[in-house]
C-alpha cells in the first residue's frame, strides 16, 4: 500500500530514492499507540510520493518493529545508521526508547524525528522534538484541573523516566499553588490489570480530587477499566492525562473513557481545513471507526516538515538539513507549527479536552496560538 521497503538506492547527490528509517513498535504493549504513529508517518510519505516525491525523488522507508523493547530500538537505530546508510529516522514513543536511541544517533550523526509529548529537560543536536513539552501541556492541564475539580492530586504512572519526571513537574505546580499530592504510585511498563487493584483501593481511601495518570500503552486500558469497575465517578474525580488519546479511549471502551480529561496539542475534530482533510484521509485508509490522535498527527506533520526542509537543501546530511529545519513552519492538522530554532522543539498548540461518550473530546481550553517550546521551563524559574 505504501510502496516498497528500501533495498537499494542513494541518499544524496543523485537520482535514487530518499531512504529513511521508521522505528515504531507494531507489537508488544506499546503497539496500541505506536502503530498509529507508524500510520501517520506512512500516510505522509505516501502523500509526498503521490505528489512526485521530493525534488522528483521518491521517499522510501526502511521499517523495523522494535516490539516495545528498548534494546531493539537501539539495535535497529544502529543498523539503520551504520549498515543501511540511512541518516533520517522517524521514531520512538517512550522517553526510555528515545534515550536508548539518543547516543547512537549522536555518535553516528543521524537525525531522529521524535513525535511524542515528553517530560522536557533534554536537548540533542541530533533530535527534532515535535510533541509537546511540559510548558505546552502540563501547565494548561494543571490550571484547568485546579479550577474545576480541586488540587488534591493522586499520581499513577508507568515506572520509567517520563512518568517520574512528569510527576516531578506536576508536583511542583500543585504544591506552588497550595495543593497537595496525596499519593504517588508506579506500575511496571507492561503492567497487568491486577497491578491497579491495590492502587485503586488506596485512592478510594484518600479521596483525591484528581487522578493524574502517566500510565502509557496497553496498561492505560487496565487503569481506566479498573477505575470504572471500582465505581468511581469522572464528574467528581476524573483521571487526567497527557498520554490518553483517542486510541487508548477506543481500546478501553467509550463508556469507560467518558468524562476523563487529557491535555494535547491536537484532538480529532478540532476543525480547520488541514485538520478535516487529515481525518478523512486517515479514515479512508484505515476505516471509519478509526480515530486520529495527537501522536499520529505529530508523526504526520513532522514528515511534512522534513520534506519542506529537504526540498530546499537537497541533502539528508543532518549538518546541512537541520539548520534549515530550525525555524521551518508547516500548516499541521492542529494549526501552524514551527520548529523553535533555539531548542529544536516544536512550538505547538495547547488544548485540554474532556472525553465524550462517542470517544472524541470536547475542547474545554485552547491557547490562542502556538505556545513557544520551553523544554527546560526557563520561563518558570521557580520550577527549574
Ligand atoms: C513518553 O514517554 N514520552 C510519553
Amino acid at each position: 500500500m505504501f510502496g516498497r521497503i528500501a533495498d537499494i538506492g542513494h541518499n544524496d547527490g543523485g537520482s535514487g530514492p530518499w531512504r529513511v528509517g521508521v522505528l515504531f513498535s507494531r507489537s508488544g504493549f506499546m503497539a496500541l499507540i505506536e502503530e498509529t504513529q507508524f500510520r501517520g508517518t506512512m500516510i505522509a510519505i505516501d502523500e509526498i510520493n503521490q505528489a512526485g516525491g521530493i525534488n522528483g525523488r521518491e521517499v522510501v522507508p526502511e521499517v523495523w518493529d522494535p516490539q516495545s523493547d528498548n534494546s531493539l530500538f537501539r539495535a535497529y537505530a544502529r543498523r539503520l545508521l551504520a549498515e543501511s546508510g540511512v541518516k533520517t529516522i522517524f521514531g520512538c514513543y517512550t522517553s526510555s526508547s528515545r534515550k536508548a536511541v539518543l547516543p547512537i544517533v549522536e555518535r553516528l550523526n543521524g537525525l531522529l524525528w521524535y513525535p511524542t509529548l515528553y517530560e522536557g529537560f533534554e536537548f540533542s543536536p541530533n533530535i527534532i522534538y515535535t510533541g509537546a513539552a511540559p510548558n505546552q501541556n502540563s501547565l494548561s492541564l494543571f490550571h484547568y484541573l485546579a479550577a474545576n475539580y480541586g488540587s488534591r492530586f493522586y499520581f499513577v504512572g508507568s515506572d520509567y523516566v517520563y512518568p517520574r519526571e512528569s510527576n516531578r513537574i506536576m508536583r511542583q505546580l500543585v504544591e506552588q499553588n497550595g495543593g497537595e499530592v496525596v499519593g504517588e504510585m508506579y506500575v511496571s511498563l507492561n503492567a497487568r490489570r491486577e497491578e491497579f487493584y491495590p492502587i485503586l483501593r488506596d485512592i478510594r481511601g484518600v479521596r483525591p480530587d484528581v487522578i493524574f495518570s502517566t500510565v502509557v500503552g496497553t496498561p492505560t486500558v487496565y487503569l481506566y477499566q479498573t477505575y470504572a469497575d471500582f465505581g468511581f465517578n469522572p464528574a467528581t474525580t476524573p483521571i487526567a492525562s497527557l498520554t490518553t488519546t483517542e486510541a487508548e479511549i477506543s481500546a478501553m471502551g467509550y463508556d469507560v473513557g467518558e468524562g476523563h480529561i487529557t491535555a494535547a496539542p491536537y484532538f480529532e475534530g478540532i476543525g480547520g481545513s488541514s485538520g478535516t482533510d487529515f481525518v478523512s484521509r486517515y479514515k479512508k485508509m484505515y476505516g471509519d471507526s478509526e480515530r486520529t490522535n495527537m501522536c499520529v498527527e505529530a508523526a504526520y506533520f513532522q514528515v511534512k516538515l522534513f520534506a519542506k526542509a529537504l526540498e530546499q537543501v537537497n541533502t539528508l546530511d543532518p549538518d546541512v538539513l537541520r539548520p534549515v529545519v530550525l525555524g521551518t513552519t508547516v500548516d499541521a492538522p492542529q494549526g501552524p507549527v514551527t520548529i523553535n530554532p533555539s531548542c529544536g522543539h516544536a512550538n505547538v498548540w495547547s488544548r485540554v479536552g474532556r472525553c465524550r461518550g462517542n470517544g472524541t473530546f470536547s475542547i474545554v481550553y485552547q491557547s490562542s496560538s502556538e505556545v513557544t517550546a520551553d523544554p527546560f521551563l526557563i520561563g518558570r524559574p521557580r520550577m527549574a
